[in-house]
């Protein structure tokens, strides 16, 4: 363990969902690969004990991904837990005495914003986040981020009055994904990349994410959200700043940060004449939605990054819940070549990232059809792998960088501020919500307002295996 590595994580929000879903896994993975090795306490108000919150850890990892005894074993004997109300300043006296020695705790905030405030402002008094004891003490917080710019910005001041800058982790858990960090990788490890990457050769960029299930009972959090504030203005906005950036002259955390930040400083405010918004039919019936909701559940929105390298091309970006498939990918169109062959027989080529379920890069391109020369034929050259096994979740990523001190996938707080920016005059806009079908790709007025070019291109559920990755020394 380096001496920069927290050496304790009290997680908040121990008996929550996410906890359930993908933090124990996490966590039992991080000790399988010798990644953690210091006291984890859970905290939260449910009257539970430490071995309740064992029970619920096991009951965890039995259902997301299997238990591996020896490394249960192990995160059962570093698990503490601390029952007691956020309010209290009793709770915080515990979780300090829970610390014992330690000067490097990571407190991961997994618990909704509103309680950021309460639970930060106890940190500092009760010496778990103070120059004395825990000089050194990080804050990890989970999305939102706030709901709107002037909330994110308040958050940030909250958190401030603590925490300085390099100590605080904004999670967004899809820069844990090993195929959204490969699109960086990828544009900035391949010299053909860079020639073609820009302006002069892409005509426009698409990003889809679609999900073929609903709001899986979170109406409640889904309806004071929405899908701009859900996955477009964190998630998805970072894939297109990875798409966008240009190449960081160090690979530093500040330096690559900054790179995206800048990406984001050179949009447009989203105009409402370019967004579209759908609600599937039958949300209004969801547990936790209001019966006159306007929330949307899909949207389809279009902007502009004025820099050098994309002024004039058009990004789309397009989410929504219940569509056909359940697939994140991106799509760039070239402008066409010349034409030497008749211009009807030609497509547009096509660079495509697909970052879930698989990983794939394809590039679509024209050749000759067996029934005539002056004929052309698409193809796709395609690479493409599911993860395996031994790559990191997203979670596990992200909290062993944080708790490694590594700030470079998280969100900074000049990053956040301008990604809410950029959505703010849409976030109260009360543009129309169409309905659409379950199943459906939205509502047809996408293809009327909001449409590339070319059209939208529809992920498949299912992408080819086929990437020959093969272990060939060249
Ligand atoms: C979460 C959103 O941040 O990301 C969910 O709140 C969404 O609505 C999820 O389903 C998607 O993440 P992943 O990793 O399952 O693609």
């Amino acid at each position: 363990m380096s001496d920069s590595h927290s050496d304790a994580l009290v997680f908040f929000g121990a008996t929550g969902d996410l906890a359930y879903k993908k933090i124990f896994p996490a966590l039992q993975a991080m000790i399988k690969r010798g990644h953690l090795n210091v006291p984890v306490v859970g905290v939260a108000k449910a009257g539970w004990n430490l071995e309740q919150l064992r029970a619920r850890a096991h009951d965890s990892l039995e259902k997301h991904g299997g238990v591996d005894a020896a490394a249960f074993t192990k995160l059962s004997g570093l698990l503490r837990y601390v029952d007691g109300d956020y309010q209290d300043p009793a709770t915080f006296e515990a979780i300090r005495k829970e610390l014992g020695s330690a000067q490097r705790p990571a407190h991961y905030l997994a618990i909704p914003p509103a309680l950021f405030e309460t639970v930060v402002e106890q940190l500092a008094k009760s010496g778990c986040a103070s120059e004395q004891n825990c000089t050194e003490a990080r804050v990890i917080v989970e999305k939102p981020f706030g709901h709107d710019l002037a909330s994110a910005q308040k958050l940030n001041a909250i958190l401030h009055a603590v925490f300085p800058e390099s100590s605080i982790f904004r999670i967004d858990h899809y820069l844990g994904k090993q195929p959204v960090n490969n699109v960086v990788v990828f544009r900035f490890a391949n010299a053909f990349m860079e020639p073609f990457w820009n302006r002069n050769y892409i005509e426009s960029v698409q990003i889809t994410m679609a999900e073929d299930f609903g709001v899986q009972g979170r109406g409640a959090f889904y309806d004071q959200t929405g899908t701009i504030r859900d996955v477009i203005q964190n998630h998805l906005f970072q894939i297109l700043c990875n798409l966008a950036m240009e190449p960081p002259v160090r690979v530093d955390s500040e330096t690559i940060r900054d790179e995206k930040v800048k990406v984001l400083k050179a949009i447009r405010l989203l105009d409402p004449a370019n967004l579209v918004r759908g609600q599937f039919r039958g949300y209004l019936q969801e547990k936790g939605v209001a019966p006159d909701s306007r929330v949307e559940t899909f949207a389809a929105l279009r902007l502009e990054v004025d820099s050098w390298r994309w002024k004039g091309v058009p990004f789309y970006i397009r989410a929504g819940k219940n569509l056909p498939v359940t697939s994140t990918e991106v799509l760039a169109r070239f402008r066409k070549p010349p034409a030497v062959v008749p211009d009807s027989a030609l497509s547009q080529n096509h660079l495509r990232f697909r970052i879930s379920p698989e990983m794939t890069i394809a590039v679509g391109a024209t050749v000759m059809a067996p029934s005539g020369m002056l004929k052309g034929e698409n193809v796709e050259m395609v690479a493409s792998r599911r993860p395996r096994p031994e790559e990191m979740e997203a979670y596990e990523r992200v909290l062993g960088d944080a708790m490694a001190g590594d700030a470079t996938l998280f969100a900074r707080e000049d990053y956040v501020e301008q990604a809410w920016r950029i959505v703010d005059p849409v976030l109260n806009a009360a543009t129309p919500v169409y309905g659409y079908e379950k199943g459906t790709w939205g509502p047809a007025e996408v293809d009327q307002k909001v449409s590339p070019p070319a059209g939208w291109h529809n992920p498949a559920a299912t992408d080819q295996e086929d990437f020959r990755v093969a272990a060939r020394a060249s």
